[in-house]
């Protein structure tokens, strides 16, 4: 059977940047941020994505297209009888591990924009929004249905293939959500205490760039928001043919999910500082401010209604590249029909998300790391480990395995004047800051 293929390169960028944009910019970034002090956190996020994402991006998105093939045969494929392949197989772990806790976040969304549907947070519940935010994800079963609903969503549009659900949809929800989010931002500028939430956000606290930890936390964000380092761009890249060309395209991508990021900084913490949250609130942060900006403004319910069901599609374009890494691994392996593959993994995955799901409340005491509960620990030793061991192996793939022509070839970068450039930063400055900010994590430097 021939491999599936994109329509059109817009239509590869599209799915791209869907998958690139999604709960990460919003939900994750905000409180990623807010935790780890702000601007110092932002600037180095910019100087990670810029210096280490990108470019990575782009070998990534290489070495599917040259390999066409899925994140593990991709290595077989390039690199045959060598231990590579290991590294895609870290991809098809990480998959399994992120869609879990995703899913359930993104149900969550859903369940907001069926609350704003039906007018029900039009106006802050008795005990305001926070209140009632943790009592619903603190619940045993509600918050499981919505989560189960955006896990058949996903499996759906999966099911469906490559080409039909994700290039059409993105089309459409793509612009709009761009129109949202700066219209929203822009909103938020006006309110009470935006100067403090733009200082918070643009203004450097120095001191914390002192802490370790950020600089992990920003590379994990880097990563995370560019779904890079899982394979997710990689098998992307294996749908699109050599006509194609990736450096433009990539950066175009890179650009677009680090709009996305800012912006959503710009609409949020205005926000938090007018209405008093912590900017430090964890995960919640952007479930309890925007409900609570959407009450203060003209219409706002209605805004409610549609800034909902964006993040639900912009979560959907996402994990629908999740879910796409192992059903295509598990369909070359075993032969199995898409169908089949999509339904079965889709299904594992939900399954082990109720464990994420019950750990907002019922299982709240299970903390695997540290005082963080089963969502914030799964996201960490993906994030903030796998993927950016990931990004490392693609990098020392691209840099080190293959020869200066082929990894040039397979980017598209011969004749360009930044290609040298690239493949500098590929095999020597990517691999080694990746390396001295793990081992700064782990208390070795500094
Ligand atoms: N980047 C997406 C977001 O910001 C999430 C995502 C999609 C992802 N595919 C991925 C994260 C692959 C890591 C790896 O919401």
């Amino acid at each position: 059977m021939a491999r599936e293929k994109w329509a059109s390169k817009l239509g590869f960028m599209l799915a791209a940047m869907g998958s690139a944009v999604g709960l990460g910019n919003i939900w994750r970034f905000s409180y990623v941020a807010g935790e780890s002090g702000g601007g110092a956190f932002l600037l180095l996020y910019l100087v990670f994505v810029l210096l280490i994402g990108i470019p990575l991006l782009l070998s990534e998105v290489s070495i599917g297209r040259k390999a066409q093939s899925d994140v593990v045969g991709a290595y077989k494929e390039i690199a045959p009888g060598t231990p590579w392949y290991l590294t895609g197989f870290f991809g098809v772990i990480s998959s399994f591990l992120i869609l879990s806790f995703y899913g359930v976040v993104a149900g969550w969304s859903i369940y907001y924009f069926w609350n704003y549907v039906n007018g029900q947070l039009f106006t802050s519940p008795a005990g305001g929004y926070g209140a009632a935010f943790e009592g619903f994800i603190g619940h045993a079963w509600h918050p499981i249905g919505w989560h189960a609903f955006f896990m058949i969503l996903t499996i759906l549009i999966v099911y469906n293939g490559v080409k039909k659900g994700i290039e059409a949809a993105n089309k459409v929800f793509m612009p709009t959500l761009a129109v949202l989010l700066v219209a929203l931002a822009i909103y938020s500028l006006t309110l009470e205490g935006a100067a403090e939430g733009l200082a918070f956000l643009f203004q450097p606290d120095w001191s914390a760039l002192s802490k370790p930890s950020i600089y992990l936390a920003a590379l994990g964000q880097a990563f995370f928001s560019l779904s890079l380092g899982m394979g997710a761009m990689l098998t992307y890249g294996s749908y699109l043919s050599k006509e194609n060309k990736l450096p433009s395209a990539t950066v175009g991508i890179g650009l677009m999910d680090t709009f996305f990021a800012i912006v959503s900084g710009i609409m949020i913490f205005p926000a938090v500082f007018a209405f008093g949250i912590q900017p430090s609130s964890g995960p919640p942060l952007a479930f309890i401010t925007l409900p609570s900006i959407f009450e203060q403004m003209p219409l706002g319910g209605f805004v409610g209604i549609v800034f909902f069901f964006s993040l639900a599609l912009a979560s959907l374009s996402s994990s629908v590249s999740i879910l796409e890494v192992p059903v295509a691994y598990f369909m070359r392996v075993f032969k199995w029909s898409r169908h089949f593959t999509s339904v079965i993994t889709g299904m594992v995955m939900f399954v082990l998300g109720l464990a994420v799901s019950l750990g907002m409340g019922v299982w709240s005491g299970i903390t695997p790391i540290g005082d963080n509960n089963i969502l914030d620990s799964m996201d960490y030793i993906a994030s903030n480990i796998l993927l950016p061991l990931g990004g490392l192996s693609m990098a020392l793939f691209v840099g080190w395995y293959l020869t200066k022509d082929q990894a040039l070839e397979a980017s598209d970068m011969t004749r360009l004047p930044l290609g040298p450039v690239w493949l500098t930063i590929v095999k020597y400055v990517a691999p080694v800051m990746i390396i001295l900010i793990f081992l700064n994590a782990l208390g070795f430097i500094g």
